[in-house]
């Protein structure tokens, strides 16, 4: 059973994108083989500047490394570094109906916001099969926007084997559903296209002003709250403290007593302290950039090994 899912190497990582993709990605691999990369090619159909993607690359290769990826028990790779992929994604478009990729919610949504778009962004879901299809993948997670180009992926599969005979493992999507939603500061979903993010390695001093200036009502410490649940620092509280110790902030400030400020404080403190370790490892690996290389490398070579596999075996079925 291989698990496999795509990174994009968007700017820094926050609290939203660590409850929701990197801690559950990162806890699968005790559960099976784990195919990870970082979606280099996929990131060049909305970001044109060769030095932020490169830098961007780099630091979310860091960014997990950090945060537990184990790169001799998962398979850890940058996209860009098995080109096969980008044939495969040009097989596979030949069998993909234009119409399945005009019904593309993702790309009906960029357009929306007035993104101009290129032939990239409009194939992104073929290239995304071909991520998928390429090392016979088995279940992919991802988050529920996800969804859609889990199904095309099937779809496209599916057409490949009834075409040319069977070929591709037709995957299975996980969908998560169960993970607890991440408010941002502004109590909205936490998002970088809100601008209410807190991130995991930022500066402790940014952190704490972020996380200080977070509005609350204007009632007084001695009030009770009965509605503490609904509390946004609560809220985080519950995501990075221990269940005991959020629980116990929540009745205090339920029963009256506690003041904003000093829930805030103690918000900061355990953030500060669920990420110190992390923070730590990253310092060590962005001081050592052979090491990175080095683990890129060879997951580039042990992904490789799958892919030339496979895009042999696809390549035969369909004549070339
Ligand atoms: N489109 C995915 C996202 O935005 C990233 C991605 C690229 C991916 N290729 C993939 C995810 C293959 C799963 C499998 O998050």
């Amino acid at each position: 059973m291989r698990t496999l899912t795509g990174i994009q190497p968007t700017g820094a990582l926050h609290l939203g994108n660590y409850v929701g993709a990197m801690r559950p990605a990162i806890e699968a691999q005790a559960r099976g083989e784990c195919f990870y990369f970082i979606a280099d090619y996929h990131s060049m159909t909305a970001l044109f500047d060769a030095r932020e993607r490169r830098a961007h690359t780099l630091g979310v290769a860091l960014d997990w490394l950090a945060c537990g990826l184990d790169p001799l028990r998962s398979v850890f790779w940058r996209q860009s570094d098995v080109p096969e992929v980008a044939e495969l994604a040009w097989i596979l478009g030949t069998l993909t109906p234009m119409g399945l990729l005009e019904r593309a919610h993702s790309y009906k949504d960029k357009l929306a916001k007035g993104i101009a778009p290129n032939f990239g962004l409009f194939a992104y879901p073929v290239l995304m099969a071909a991520d998928i299809l390429l090392y016979d993948t088995h279940a992919v997670p991802v988050g529920q926007d996800q969804k859609q180009h889990l199904e095309m992926t099937r779809d496209i599969a599916l057409k490949f084997n009834q075409t040319y005979g069977e070929t591709f493992v037709v995957p299975e999507a996980e969908i998560r559903a169960d993970l607890a939603l991440v408010p941002g500061l502004d109590g909205q979903k936490m998002s970088k296209s809100y601008g209410n993010t807190l991130e995991i390695f930022a500066d402790e001093k940014v952190l704490r002003k972020k996380i200080m200036s977070i509005v609350m009502d204007s009632r007084t410490p001695q009030e009770p709250k009965p509605d503490a649940d609904r509390n946004l620092a609560i809220r985080l509280l519950k995501l990075v403290a221990p269940a005991a110790v959020a629980a116990e902030f929540e009745q205090r400030l339920r029963a009256g007593g506690l003041g904003y400020g000093d829930l805030k404080k103690a918000l900061f403190e355990h953030y500060s302290s669920h990420f110190s370790a992390a923070r730590a490892r990253r310092a060590d690996l962005a001081a050592d950039p052979g090491y990175l290389a080095a683990v890129l490398r060879d997951g580039a070579e042990r992904a490789r090994s799958v892919a030339s596999v496979v895009i042999k075996r696809a390549r035969a079925a369909c004549g070339l």
